[in-house]
């Protein structure tokens, strides 16, 4: 089913240009996709990228813009549309983290998390389901924290928790369309993002906390993000954790 193929389809990458983005891009693009790498700060990173799947013999552009700022969701999509006539499938992958008491985050901290983690992401569910073609594919990255009771997180679970209901009712409200839209809830993850908020044990804890002992590898990862932009479309309105098994209470 040609509807369901990445091959010469588009796919805007929020976050696209490092890390669990930057191989996505990179995995739809050996797919055939023509991507649109959205970076933030990482100029380098998403150049790199972009030249990478050309030189595969690809097609990428790349966007920057805080996606906090709905004009800069807006213009990420604008240029999707205006490059490659338009928009099939959109991952989210942006988000922020944070791990600190309650009682020590500040009001500046507790905007800066949901600005990232729940506005954004919002805006690029709503802009997606503007531009995106019949059949098309959403989806957001969300946190194993979801489900997990834990300290210390109360800002970047807190703040990623809303996507499950965005989720729900952009799945109900686009299904008419035959648009999915779906979470995606990795474990910690072994990327830059993961080790500035946890000391050495603590890692040596989440490890354990999974089968074979180790963390989430972005590698586990992008199949999973694939498989719902392809042959997974009847998966809509879900949160699927991608974990290992991991838990933490
Ligand atoms: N690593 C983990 O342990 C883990 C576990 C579960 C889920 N996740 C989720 O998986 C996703 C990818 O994480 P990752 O590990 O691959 O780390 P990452 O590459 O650092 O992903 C976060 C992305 O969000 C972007 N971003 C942050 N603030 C932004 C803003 N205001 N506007 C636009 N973009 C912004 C970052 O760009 P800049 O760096 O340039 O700001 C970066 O590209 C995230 O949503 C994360 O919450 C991660």
């Amino acid at each position: 089913m040609a509807e369901h193929m990445l091959k010469d389809k588009v796919a805007v990458i929020g976050g696209g240009e490092k890390n669990l983005g930057g191989l996505l891009s990179k995995a739809f693009a050996e797919a055939g996709a023509k991507v649109v790498v959205h970076y933030h700060t990482s100029q380098k990173e998403a150049e790199e990228t972009v030249r990478a799947i050309q030189d595969a013999g690809g097609q990428a552009v790349s966007v920057q813009g805080d996606l906090t700022d709905v004009a800069s969701t807006r213009q990420l999509f604008d240029t999707a549309v205006d490059t490659y006539g338009g928009v099939d499938v959109a991952v989210n992958t942006t988000g922020m983290v944070l791990r600190k008491p309650i009682l020590e985050t500040t009001e500046e901290e507790y905007d800066r998390m949901f600005g990232i983690n729940a506005k954004a992401a919002y805006f690029f569910i709503q802009e997606a389901g503007r531009r995106l073609e019949g059949h098309g594919k959403i989806i957001s990255l969300g946190t194993s924290l979801l489900a997990a009771f834990t300290d210390g997180y109360s800002t970047y679970a807190g703040g990623k928790a809303p996507l499950e209901h965005f989720t729900r009712a952009a799945a109900k409200e686009f299904a008419d369309r035959s648009i999915s839209v779906n979470v995606v809830a990795p474990g910690p993850m072994d990327t830059p993002f993961f080790y500035p908020q946890e000391t050495p044990e603590r890692v040596e804890f989440h490890k354990s906390q999974a089968m074979g002992n180790q963390l989430t590898h972005i590698e586990d990862i992008v199949p999973l993000i694939k498989f719902l932009a392809t042959e997974g479309s009847w998966i809509t309105g879900q949160t699927l954790f991608a974990n290992g098994g991991y838990t933490t209470r």
